[in-house]
């Protein structure tokens, strides 16, 4: 293991309110586009709710004690839009912000520092209704959720993420359905893109202004590999580059868009201004990184210009073949960022990093050596591009403990705890205990 790398690292892991909290409707909490999603049939593929889940609504405690455990430096969480403002507009709900500063509390108490993200993809069902991130407007009111945010917790927390993978939220929310909000509009999503960024430099803005030290955002990337070497692999590895790394990153750090021709060239809705919003410098980018990618050249009548394949030759996670295990992918991820973006690159943070693998439901210590297998690997691949070059500051663990994962509710446990969700139980798995004595060592 080069230690000399991973002693300059920051160590982080991570969770989102709707996965872990529960308690959808305690506490004055509104309604997100989540909660209607879970609450149709067969969106969910165990019919699972989310409700109780790990009840972190009631057990936040045990929350902050596993992160003391670990040694953490920062521990990455979010924010539910719908407990600070439950229709997405107007006054803010003290209840939903006593909840989140009863949490910062217990992290600085614990000596962790709290690393909230504002959106981990609840939006409230009005905005939705309204047009959800097709509507320029959504990006406004996210500026000023962020304001009522930042009012009651700024004096405390200094450290920021603005969006949790906006790519997913257009690509999977509103391009294919397979997320909240389920809309299948293909290309038509694109504009999903610009508003959410949008969001993120009107956020930025307002972070900035309560005093804050360091604000970014956290996307989904993937390394792009070309299923065999033909020129039409190659253009639709390209394509795809460009619909699910490059128009998400480019404009945040080089404020412009790419080309996006071979995307057959969707408008975009700038207004004047927007780029330079966007464009702000961020104090860090964000890369959740999970898989490699592999593309392959679309049939003849394929309305999308690639198709997607599994990556052969790979072990592969709990969720088969679609999420192969390749770490070397991730430092060529992270080395291409470097190379591609030079000096515009402000230090990248691992904002996630994890696997899910088969475990059981009931309480008791996993030994789960696939999932230290993976991360260690994941580790040194980070070490591997620092070594490159790359600057790295942070490495994440998605995610502390066992969550509901959306669309496929309990069944992919990614937890470093294991948690029975009939009892809300927390039991450390080896994975834990791994995490625990890398920090140290990283420290030593
Ligand atoms: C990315 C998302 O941010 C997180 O919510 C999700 O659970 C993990 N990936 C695993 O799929």
């Amino acid at each position: 293991m080069p230690l000399a790398q991973l002693s300059k690292l920051r160590y982080s892991a991570a969770t989102a309110a709707f996965q872990i909290e529960g308690a959808r409707t305690e506490g004055g909490r509104g309604t997100s586009v989540w909660d209607t999603f879970v609450d149709t049939p067969d969106r969910v593929i165990d019919g699972s709710t989310a409700d109780p889940g790990a009840d972190s609504y009631h057990r936040w405690a045990e929350d902050v004690a596993l992160t003391a455990g670990l040694g953490l430096d920062r521990y990455r969480f979010s924010i539910s839009w719908v407990r600070v403002q439950p229709d997405g507009r107007g006054a803010a709900n003290p209840v939903g912000l006593d909840y989140y500063s009863r949490l910062v509390d217990g992290l600085l108490e614990a000596g962790v520092t709290p690393f909230p993200t504002l959106y981990h993809w609840d939006l409230p069902i009005g905005l939705e209704e309204a047009g959800g991130w097709l509507s320029r407007d959504t990006a406004l009111r996210f500026a000023d959720y962020t304001a009522l945010v930042a009012d009651h917790l700024g004096d405390r927390v200094k450290h920021w993420y603005t969006l949790n993978e906006p790519a997913m939220t257009t690509l999977q929310g509103y391009a294919v359905g397979e997320l909240a909000p389920g809309r299948f509009l293909l290309f038509d999503a694109l504009p999903t893109v610009h508003h959410q960024l949008l969001a993120h430099g009107l956020a930025t803005g307002v972070l900035r202004r309560a005093g804050a030290e360091a604000v970014g955002l956290t996307n989904n990337h993937t390394h792009v590999l070309a299923a065999d070497d033909t020129a039409e692999s190659a253009a639709a590895a390209a394509a795809y580059d460009l619909l699910h790394n490059r128009i998400f990153a480019e404009p945040v750090l080089l404020g412009a868009y790419p080309d996006l021709a071979a995307l057959g060239s969707p408008e975009l809705p700038i207004e004047d201004g927007d780029l330079e919003l966007i464009s702000q410098r961020p104090d860090f980018y964000g890369i959740n990184y999970y898989n490699p990618t592999t593309i392959g050249a679309p049939p003849a009548d394929s309305p999308i210009p690639f198709d997607m394949l599994p990556t052969p030759g790979v072990p592969v996670t709990g969720f088969g073949p679609d999420w192969g295990i390749m770490p070397e992918a991730l430092t060529a991820l992270l080395v291409d960022f470097h190379r591609r973006y030079g000096d515009a690159l402000p230090p990248m943070i691992i904002g996630e990093n994890g696997a899910s693998f088969p475990e059981p439901d009931a309480a008791g210590r996993v030994d789960d050596v696939d999932r230290i297998s993976y991360l260690d690997g994941h580790v040194r691949a980070v070490a591997a591009a620092m070594a490159d070059g790359a600057r790295v500051d942070e490495y994440t663990v998605w995610s502390l403990i066992d969550n509901f994962e959306w669309a496929d509710g309990y069944t992919q446990r990614f937890g470093l705890a294991h948690v029975d969700f009939t009892t809300g139980e927390r039991t450390p798995k080896a994975s834990y205990d791994w995490y625990r004595a890398l920090i140290a060592a990283a420290r030593s």
